[in-house]
This record gives C-alpha cells, structure tokens and sequence, in this order.
C-alpha cells in the first residue's frame, strides 16, 4: 500500500490506542494514523495481542515501536507486518525518564551509529515502509550540523522517511509535557532539512492545529502530524478530510456516535469498559452547543459497572435536546 504522507496522527501514549483510532478513523477515512509507541520489551514479554491487535477499519495505520536492540528491533518490527500494520516507526523523539532509563527514544538521537543499525536490521525484516521520528536536537547537542549528521546516518541505513518534531528535547531537568512545550518550535530548520535531503520524505509536527497552518507547511515539506490537536478537538479531522482529500462529506459528528455504537456493543462483550471508548470521545462537540453537557454526562456515566452503549444514546440525546 502506498501511504499517503500528507496528513498523519501522531503517536500519543496512552491517547491513540485501538479506541481512539477506531473512533478518528470514522471521522477521517484518509489520514495515516499512529499507535502509541509500543516497547520491544513489552512484546516480547508481554501479551503481543494486546499489544498489536487492531480493527480493519483503522488502516493506513503505523506501529511505532520503542527500543535500541537491532534484534529485537527486527523480530517486534516483523510482529508487527504480520498483525498488518501498514508501517513500522522507531520511536527516536520521546523524552520520559522511563523511556531514557530503557535506553530509547530521544536519548538515541545521540547515537546515530545505533539508530542506523536498528533501522538496518528492522528494514531488512520487513518488506513494509521503516519511518523515524525524531527531533531536531536533545540537551546541548542540538546544532543544525548534528541533526543533518544524524538524518544522513539513518537515511545510509535505508531510511527514507523522518517525522520531525521541531522542538528540542532536554533529556534532564523537563518532564515530557514541559519538552512538549517549553523548548521553542523550529520549523524553520524542518524545512532545511527537506531542502538539504530533498530525496527523503519529510513529516513536520509540533504545534500545528489549522487546516491553513498545514497548507503552509506543505509548500516546504512532504507531510504534517497532528498530535493533541487531533486528541482534545477530533472533529478537526472532518475539516482536514475536506480540506486535504477531496473526499465525500465527512460523517456529522452524530453519524460518528452512530458507527461508533455497534464497535461500542462489540468490545463491551470482549471485556472493554464503555470508559476507556467514551474518554477519547469528550471532545467530540468542541466549540458547539451541549460540548460541557456531553462531556460531563459521559464522564458521570461511562465508568458505571455495567454501562453500555445506552450512555452513548443518553449522551446523544442531550445533544439533539440543546441543538
Ligand atoms: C499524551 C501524549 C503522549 C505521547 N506519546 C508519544 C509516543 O508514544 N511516541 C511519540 O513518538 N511521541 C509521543 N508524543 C508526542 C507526539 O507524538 C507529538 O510529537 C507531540 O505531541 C507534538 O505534536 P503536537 O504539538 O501536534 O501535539 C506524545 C504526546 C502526548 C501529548
């Protein structure tokens, strides 16, 4: 399958799990999306099911993968081609201690050498597309130079893909949330590099949040990921699909809630609980009459034992009562 760059949904843990994908899925059929990173550790220790397992409906849908073992690396990436994932990612842009103390994400970026022979050993695995995201820079090691260095190391490696957070990230001193916000946002040197590697192609993310602001990038790069934008306002994705895909009309927000139900019924009888659906749902009526009732009759009810798809329809109500 040829993927379609353009517009993705970055990988949030916790955020994008199979719900949250299922549920943006409905409202975008086009954009790429992202899974949470998943660790080579917890796959191959762990429930790989659970860890992997996805809906039809989700695809173009990437796995980022987290871990600095070429091996490892190569086994977790070939799991996830034979789940059907449509591309494997190395996670090379995230900043938690827990991520520093299992020896990956961010803190890879000061070992080209490594990443590459990661990137190496999961592209020879594997016959689907192997992307990095990364960021432009960690801690005092953050020259124009060293990212450059760094982008041509792993493209040698086979790379042909680089998500690029614009920001910096400090590997001590700022907790993840702050190293999504504090360090300035450097498009400016994203765009460089697509103009330096005009062979790769370049995902810029960081900060984005307006169908115009994505119009703008793409006169300089190939790609945009949206992260929490997409999270906290999801109905965003509907402008997106019109503004990008040229697609039929978007689901109305209430359509959404409709699809959604009979996925909704489905993992409540496998041992979902209607709270960890409904949580990714609460910003479904951002900005538009009912947004706070929703929100807070979802938030009362969903996590009731017991609850089901009739909250959804106790929720829907309310919105079809104020609107
Ligand atoms: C709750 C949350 C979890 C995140 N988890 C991951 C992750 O698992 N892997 C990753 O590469 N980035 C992760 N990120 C970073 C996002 O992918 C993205 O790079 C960042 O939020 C900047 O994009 P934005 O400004 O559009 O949100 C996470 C971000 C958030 C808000």
């Amino acid at each position: 399958m040829k993927l379609d760059r353009r517009i993705s949904i970055a990988p949030m843990m916790d955020w994008t799990d199979r719900h949250d994908r299922y549920f943006l899925r409905l409202i975008a059929p086009h954009v790429l999306l992202y899974t949470e990173m998943v660790t080579s550790q917890a796959l191959i220790h762990g429930d790989v099911s659970r860890h992997l397992a996805f809906s039809e409906i989700e695809h173009p849908v990437a796995l980022q993968l987290g871990g600095s073992d070429p091996a490892q690396l190569a086994h977790c990436a070939k799991l996830g081609e034979s789940y059907g994932y449509d591309e494997i990612n190395l996670n090379v842009g995230c900043p938690s201690d827990r991520v520093k103390s299992g020896h990956f994400g961010a803190c890879l970026m000061l070992e080209p050498g490594r990443v590459a022979d990661c990137i190496a050993a999961m592209i020879a695995a594997v016959s689907i597309p192997v992307t990095v995201k990364c960021r432009i820079g960690v801690d005092n090691e953050d020259s124009y130079e060293q990212l450059a260095s760094f982008i041509d190391k792993i493209h040698t490696a086979g790379c042909q893909v680089f998500i690029i957070h614009a920001r910096k990230a400090w590997l001590n001193g700022l907790s993840p949330k702050q190293n999504r916000e504090i360090p300035p946002l450097r498009y400016d040197v994203v765009r460089q590099i697509k103009r330096d590697f005009p062979m790769l192609s370049v995902v810029i993310n960081g900060g984005i949040k307006t169908v115009k602001e994505i119009e703008e990038h793409l006169h300089f790069v190939d790609g945009v990921m949206i992260g929490r934008e997409a999270y906290s306002n999801p109905y965003f994705l509907a402008e997106i699909e019109r503004s990008f895909f040229a697609s039929e009309e978007p689901r109305s927000r209430q359509a959404v809630i409709n699809a959604l139900m009979p996925y909704v019924t489905e993992q409540i009888q496998q041992g979902a609980r209607l709270s960890n659906i409904t949580r990714h749902i609460l910003g479904l009526f951002q900005s538009q009459k009912g947004a706070r009732l929703w929100r807070r009759y979802l938030s009362e009810n969903a996590h009731k034992i017991g609850a089901g798809v009739e909250v959804l329809v106790g929720a829907m109500n309310i919105i079809n009562e104020v609107s």
